[in-house]
């Protein structure tokens, strides 16, 4: 962080399960910026996730310029009112959103990891999750809030924002995710009960 108050390191440890348990999607941010020591944390922890025949088929583009992620959320924005143009009938509640001029699809984050993952690698996709999860944990631990932002999945993969952010054309933006500091507590969202099929 540049500056950090916010950033308060917990009475006790966070365990594991602490941490799963109360990471959820944060959609309020405060301006402060994340500095590079706590990106880099965050990369460390995504690319120790499991990976498939050990191919680690994963790279990351991290956007912390604020005019350009109000230019990819504009493009994503684009692309989804042009899919309803085409569904006129479509009156959803995303579609409602995307045609407010000021909505950031990245609800104002100061930072955007997209996981990006060469998808020639058989479980590839699978694998860029699995870093994904890694990443936002790690961030949960460190008081941190993030949210995957899906919406941005077709805006970054357009063959103008692969090039400004530095993706190769063999690889494909898998999981968008933003990081920042949360402007508030929020609490995780409930789940049903795993459904158990078999426990023979
Ligand atoms: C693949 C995927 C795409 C998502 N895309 C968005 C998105 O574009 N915008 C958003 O606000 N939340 C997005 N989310 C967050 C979900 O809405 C959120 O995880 C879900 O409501 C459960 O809430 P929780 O994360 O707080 O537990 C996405 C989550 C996943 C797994």
């Amino acid at each position: 962080m540049n500056s950090s108050p916010e950033i308060k390191p917990s009475s006790r440890p966070l365990s594991a399960l602490d941490v799963i348990n109360t990471r959820c999607s944060v959609r309020r941010y405060t301006p402060a910026k994340l500095d590079r020591a706590t990106v880099q944390a965050l990369l460390d922890a995504a690319v120790r996730a499991p990976t498939a025949i050990h191919a680690e088929p994963w790279a990351f583009a991290v956007v912390r310029d604020m005019k350009l992620l109000r230019q990819i959320s504009d493009v994503a924005k684009d692309i989804v009112v042009k899919k309803g143009l085409q569904e006129p009938n479509d009156t959803s509640r995303l579609l409602e959103m995307v045609r407010q001029p000021e909505f950031n699809i990245f609800y104002d984050a100061s930072s955007l990891i997209v996981i990006c993952g060469n998808l020639a690698s058989p479980f590839a996709v699978a694998d860029c999750w699995l870093a994904a999860e890694n990443l936002m944990l790690a961030a949960c631990a460190l008081g941190l809030g993030t949210c995957v932002i899906g919406f941005a999945v077709d805006a970054l993969n357009t063959p103008e924002l692969k090039t400004r952010l530095g993706i190769p054309a063999e690889m494909t933006a898998v999981a968008p995710i933003i990081v920042g500091v949360p402007a508030d507590a929020t609490a995780a969202s409930p789940r049903k009960p795993a459904q158990v099929l078999a426990w023979k």
